[in-house]
C-alpha cells in the first residue's frame, strides 16, 4: 500500500455553516433569513423540515467544539448568520448574536483550534430580500457594512476570513433553477445576483484589509471540472466548454483577471438570457473592485461533470456506492488533481485551501449506537491521496476542511442526506462519531494517508 505524506504545517480542518447547524432559541434576536422563508413554502424541502432546531448548535456548541478537538483538527470553518448580527440586514446590531460567536470563537481558541470565518453561507436577511436581495446592487453595499462591523468586533481573535461560500449556488440554484432560496427561476436574475455577490466580495475585501491588515482573506468557490463524455467529439467538447464557462470561469475570471469570459458573455447574449437591457448591472470599475488581491482561494470540491449522452447503463450504476455518493454525485477523485494542475497554471494563487470535500451516504445507527460508514471513509481516503499528490507537485495547497463535522440540514434535501463525520440523532441531539471520524483522526495525527482501491 502506497503511503502518502502531507506537508508539515498542513492545515487540517472541518467545516459547517450557520443555517445548517445552529437552530434558534426563542428571543435570541436573530432576524428571519431567506432560508426560513423558503422552508415555509410547501414542497421546497424534501422532508418538509426547516432550520428551527437543526443540530441545536446554539446550545450544544461546547460539545461540538469538544468533538473538533477530539478529531484533532487545527482549524474550524463555520459561517456567521448575517441576520443574527443585523436582524434587518443593516441598522441596529443584535448584541446576543455577536456574543454567541464571541463565545464560540473563544471556546475554539481555548482548544487551540483556529477559527476560519465565512461571512456569507446563504442565509440572507429576509428584510434585504424584500428589497430585491442579490438582484439589488444595494445588497452588496449592505454586505460590506455587515462584514466590516463583524471584522472590527472580532479582528483581535479571528485571522482567517472568507467573504462568500459558493457564489455559483447563490446565483444559479437560488435564482435560475429555483432549488434554493429565494427560489427564483429567472436566468437573467442569476447573472445579476452573481455580479452583486462578486462585487460584495471585492467591497468586503477592501474593508477587511483596512480593518485587519494582519489577517488572511479570500473567497470560496465551488468548482466542478467538466469533461466531454467522448473526448474528441465536437458536441461533447463544446458542451463541456460552456459548462465550465458557466460554472467555473464565470467566477474565477472576475476574481483573478478582472473580466468575465468573453465567450460566455456572447453565449448569454445569443441564448437570450441577457435580453434587451444588456449588461446594465455591471458598472464601470466593478471588475477592478472584484479582483482584489486574495491571500488564498478556497475550493469546495465534490464531483466532476461529464457532458454528453451517458446512457442507461450510467443511470443504473448510480446506485453503486463506490462510484456514486448518496447524492448521486460521481466519486471522481482524479478530477481533483486535474483541477489543481489547471488552477496552478491558469489561476495562480498564493495559497489554495480545500474548504469543503466530503460525501453523503445512507448511514445506519446500529443497536449498539455505532455508525459504520466504509463508503465515506473510502471517499475521504481517495480524495486525500489526491491532495497529497497535489502537494507533492509543489502546488500551494495548504489545507483541507472536511464537510462536515456534523450531519446537518442539507438545504433542499432537509435532514435526509447525512454528510457528517459525526452522526446526529435528531430525536435526542446525541452526537455519535462515525467510523470515518475515528479513521480521519488517525490520518490527521499521522499527517499521512494510505492509498485505497
Ligand atoms: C456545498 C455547501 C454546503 C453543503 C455541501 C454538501 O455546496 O457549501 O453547505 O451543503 O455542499
Amino acid at each position: 500500500m502506497q503511503e502518502r505524506a502531507l506537508p508539515k504545517n498542513f492545515v487540517w480542518g472541518a467545516a459547517s455553516s450557520s443555517f445548517q447547524i445552529e437552530g434558534t432559541i426563542p428571543g435570541d434576536g436573530r432576524g428571519p433569513s431567506i432560508w426560513d422563508d423558503f422552508c415555509a413554502q410547501p414542497g421546497k424541502i424534501l422532508d418538509g423540515s426547516d432550520g428551527v432546531i437543526a443540530c441545536d448548535h446554539l446550545r450544544l456548541w461546547p460539545r461540538d467544539v469538544e468533538l473538533l478537538s477530539e478529531l484533532g483538527v487545527k482549524a474550524y470553518r463555520f459561517s456567521i448568520a448575517w441576520p443574527r448580527i443585523f436582524p434587518d440586514g443593516r441598522g441596529a446590531p443584535n448584541p446576543a448574536g455577536l456574543d454567541f460567536y464571541k463565545k464560540l470563537i473563544d471556546g475554539l481558541l481555548d482548544k487551540g483550534i483556529t477559527p476560519w470565518v465565512t461571512l456569507y453561507h446563504w442565509d440572507l436577511p429576509s428584510a434585504l430580500e424584500k428589497k430585491g436581495g442579490w438582484r439589488n446592487r444595494d445588497t452588496a453595499l449592505a454586505f460590506a457594512d455587515y462584514a466590516a462591523y463583524f471584522v472590527e468586533q472580532l479582528r483581535d481573535r479571528v485571522k482567517h476570513w472568507i467573504t462568500h461560500n459558493e457564489p455559483w449556488c447563490v446565483a444559479v440554484l437560488g435564482h435560475r433553477t429555483g432549488e434554493h432560496a429565494p427560489g427564483l427561476k429567472d436566468p437573467r436574475a442569476a447573472l445579476e445576483a452573481a455580479h452583486h455577490v462578486l462585487l460584495s466580495h471585492g467591497l468586503a475585501m477592501k474593508r477587511i484589509r483596512e480593518l485587519a491588515p494582519d489577517a488572511e482573506a479570500g473567497i470560496t468557490l465551488n468548482l466542478n471540472p467538466a469533461y466531454p463524455a467522448h473526448p474528441g467529439k465536437r458536441e461533447d467538447e463544446e458542451a463541456a466548454h460552456v459548462y465550465d464557462g458557466d460554472f467555473n470561469r464565470w467566477y474565477l475570471d472576475p476574481v483573478f483577471r478582472a473580466s468575465y469570459p468573453k465567450d460566455m458573455m456572447q453565449h448569454y447574449e445569443k441564448t437570450g438570457v441577457i435580453g434587451a437591457k444588456g449588461w446594465d448591472f455591471i458598472h464601470a470599475g466593478d471588475l477592478d473592485t472584484i479582483a482584489q488581491p486574495n491571500d488564498f482561494l478556497g475550493i469546495n470540491y465534490y464531483s466532476r461533470a461529464v457532458l454528453g449522452d451517458r446512457g442507461l447503463e450510467e443511470a443504473a450504476a448510480r446506485k453503486d456506492p463506490k462510484r456514486y455518493t448518496g447524492m448521486g454525485w460521481e466519486v471522481a477523485p482524479e478530477a481533483l488533481q486535474d483541477l489543481f494542475v489547471r488552477l496552478a497554471k491558469e489561476y495562480p494563487a498564493k495559497a489554495y485551501y480545500i474548504t469543503e470535500n466530503g460525501a453523503a451516504y445512507d448511514d445506519k445507527l446500529t443497536a449498539a449506537r455505532q455508525v459504520d460508514d466504509p463508503h465515506r471513509l473510502r471517499y475521504y481516503a481517495l480524495h486525500l491521496s489526491q491532495v497529497a499528490q497535489i502537494c507533492a507537485r509543489g502546488i500551494p495547497l495548504k489545507g483541507y476542511f472536511a464537510w462536515s463535522i456534523l450531519d446537518n440540514f442539507e438545504w433542499a434535501y432537509g435532514y435526509e442526506k447525512r454528510f457528517g463525520l459525526v452522526y446526529v440523532d435528531y430525536a435526542t441531539q446525541e452526537r455519535i462519531p462515525k467510523s470515518s471520524f475515528h479513521w480521519l483522526k488517525e490520518v490527521i495525527a499521522a499527517n499521512k494517508v494510505f492509498d485505497v482501491l
